[in-house]
């Protein structure tokens, strides 16, 4: 594209050489260079401007306009061309570390737990690859308690532009990629996932990454690919991935160069996904965004986080009630409960109702006589049940104390300034 470049350009690849952690001297190199006409180049630029100064509102305008742009200038580039630049220079990521914990510590937690097959879905296939479930969620997001923070954001940057094509239209490509949301195990991510394809009446298909994986593995390469088309099939429909960071820790395993193939047909799906209008959108989770592979949050992908913490009160008093809707319950004091499950996560307090009940269960056996649950069945259950969230908090502090590189996990830090001298964190 740029035969003979523009003095301009040139002074500005020398500033770059000469000082290339400087992510400005980048941004004005991309800013000549798309008005070169030559994106490509620019992309590569503000790829490398956007991981020193993840900030930059101006390299991620740019960057937006470059990759719009690109597409109409050099005709549309091939999703791998976009791709791989980015995934394979990978400046972040250590190789040579990642094969030293070939050995990676924990295989992927669970896969997504089988969802109800809606009778809609037509995703079985011929051949016996495993289908995915098609599911249209009954929840809404006034079904999830609490959460004001979260439910404000996904309706501004998730839900307005998905109701509404003319604003879809008008984010173009910016709506490439999805949220991440993030968090301790057990406070909702995927529930709220699901609340937000109830709330609009779109399909919901939740898939876990290392689902993705086998699927990979076991048969050929275009079950990802049908993943994809099923998707835009039902649209207008959510693509939940869960159990993000499992993509990062398998991909340390380089010794298989399928891996990489694996990852990269991934993001050149991702990478098409929203880009032409198809009403196919994408949302994210991981309770360790940093294990997240770094090419997955780059710009177009999972570049925005959203912290999904432990359920405030409204939401402990919401989960609390559903948790005990059919027991047999007098006299709870539910007020009481609510404060004294602070750091609780939703699957804590469902613990919490269950043990309560087992405690009048053996009661009832014990003494003969069949009673109600009470608050001594709860007082004596609060004794050991405990916040499960400890662990992640502690990992947590950590990533933000010493890894918040260009805010990533401001919301993190806001969390832990706030509760500096609250029990229990
Ligand atoms: N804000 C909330 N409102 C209502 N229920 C909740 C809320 N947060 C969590 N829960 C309950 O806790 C359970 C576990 O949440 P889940 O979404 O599986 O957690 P995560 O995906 O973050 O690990 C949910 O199935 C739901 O019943
Ligand atoms: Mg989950």
């Amino acid at each position: 594209m740029s035969d003979g470049e523009s003095p301009l350009i040139n002074a500005l690849r020398q500033a770059v050489r000469s000082a290339p952690e400087q992510a400005e001297f980048r941004v004005a190199l991309a800013e000549a260079l798309i008005d070169a006409g030559d994106t490509q180049d620019a992309i590569v630029e503000l790829g490398e401007a956007l991981r020193l100064d993840p900030d930059s509102a101006r390299a991620r305008e740019l960057m937006l306009a470059a990759l719009s742009g690109g597409a109409t200038a050099a005709g549309p580039p091939s999703p791998a061309s976009e791709t791989d630049p980015a995934a394979d220079q990978d400046p972040g990521f250590d190789w040579s570390a990642a094969e030293a914990e070939l050995d990676f510590p924990q295989p992927p937690r669970f896969t997504s737990s089988p969802k109800p097959v809606s009778a809609d879905d037509d995703g079985e296939d011929p051949e016996g690859s495993p289908a995915h479930d098609v599911e249209r969620p009954a929840l809404s997001l006034a079904d999830v308690g609490g959460m004001a923070e979260v439910k404000e954001r996904l309706q501004l940057s998730f839900l307005a532009p998905m109701r509404n094509p003319e604003l879809r239209k008008l984010y173009g490509k910016s709506l490439r990629g999805g949220l991440l949301l993030y968090g301790p195990p057990g406070c909702g991510k995927t529930f709220i996932a699901r609340a937000v394809a109830g709330e609009i009446g779109a399909a919901l298909i939740s898939v876990g990454i290392s689902e993705v994986l086998d699927l990979w593995f076991g048969a050929s390469e275009k079950n990802l690919t049908e993943l994809f088309e099923l998707a835009r099939r039902q649209a207008p429909c959510v693509l939940f991935f869960d159990e993000l960071d499992a993509l990062g820790q398998r991909r340390s395993l380089t010794r298989s160069s399928s891996m990489r193939t694996v990852v990269n047909q991934f993001l050149a799906e991702l990478d098409s996904v929203g880009s032409d209008n198809e009403g196919v959108f994408v949302l994210g989770a991981t309770n360790a965004p940093w294990d997240v592979d770094p090419a997955l949050r780059r710009p177009g992908r999972f570049d925005r986080t959203v912290l999904v913490l432990p359920p405030d009160a409204p939401a402990r008093e919401e989960i609390l009630r559903y948790h005990l809707r059919d027991r047999p319950i007098a006299e709870i004091n539910l007020e009481s409960l609510v404060e004294r499950t602070d750091g609780f996560s939703g699957a804590d307090l469902a613990y919490l109702c269950e043990s309560a009940t087992e405690k009048a269960l053996m009661d009832a056996v014990r003494s003969g006589e069949v009673r109600l649950m009470g608050m001594d069945d709860f007082d004596a259950a609060l004794k050991d049940v405990h916040p499960s969230t400890g662990p992640w908090f502690d990992a947590a502090r950590s990533v933000a104390l010493f890894a918040n590189e260009g805010g990533t996990y401001d919301d993190l830090a806001a969390y832990f300034k706030n509760r500096k001298g609250t029990k229990g964190l």
